[in-house]
């Protein structure tokens, strides 16, 4: 088994493409002193990604960063390197960042990129998965937190919340539901980190105790 990390208070950089409602959510564990950690940084890969609002808010460095002005994915994410590497980044917290990550971050940050997606995996990997839960007819949905690997929504799980999906459901209904789900669990698996109780066995996560 592999410990993750030694006990310690994090220091975090966010990845977002949109709202940034996961972002705030993890501000604000961070203000009531639930989540041991400061957000150092948040990066984003769109221009107009209200998540950028919302780290001038808080005080916190914000970059956009576009994939765009670079040739590929390695020099883009050799860029966001240097930024975590200036500032001594714990834990990449991707929350709402809709890339794969690449190889340069996966290689430098191995079991430290940590993901939500907005489902029970492995069902309803990628995007729109409220909308594939509603139309596919399961009776409950949920939130995941896993640990991020080469495959999309396929690393070791850390922390799972289920939500029941109802008749009338759509996709935004449901995922409003799995949003409130989504503020409670993604901070309460980086508490885990904070803890030093998290170990990689296989492609499981152990929580000690
Ligand atoms: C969240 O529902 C998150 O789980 C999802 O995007 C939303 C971002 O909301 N992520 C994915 O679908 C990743 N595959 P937010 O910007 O308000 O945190």
């Amino acid at each position: 088994m592999i410990k993750v990390m030694e006990a310690g208070r994090l220091k975090l950089a966010v990845l977002a493409s949109g709202r940034g409602s996961n972002f705030d959510a993890l501000g604000e564990a961070i203000e009531r002193r639930e989540l041991s950690a400061d957000i150092k940084l948040l990066i984003s890969d769109k221009k107009d990604a209200p998540a950028l609002q919302k780290a001038q808010k808080r005080e916190i460095e914000a970059h956009f960063i576009n994939p765009r002005d670079y040739k590929n994915k390695d020099e883009y994410e050799m860029d966001i390197l240097k930024k975590l590497h200036e500032h001594d980044i714990d834990l990449l917290v991707l929350a709402g960042y809709m890339r794969l990550v690449g190889r340069v971050l996966l290689e430098s940050f191995k079991f430290r990129i940590i993901n939500i997606h907005p489902a029970l995996l492995p069902s309803f990997t990628g995007l729109h998965a409220q909308k594939q839960a509603v139309d596919y007819g399961v009776k409950f949905s949920g939130v995941t937190v896993h640990i991020v690997d080469e495959g999309m929504d396929t690393g070791p799980i850390i922390m799972q919340a289920a939500v029941p999906v109802y008749q009338d459901d759509d996709e935004d209904s449901l995922a409003a539901r799995i949003l409130v789900e989504e503020h409670k669990i993604y901070w309460q698996s980086l508490q885990l980190f904070a803890e030093g109780r998290v170990w990689i066995d296989g492609r499981k996560v152990i929580v000690s105790p």
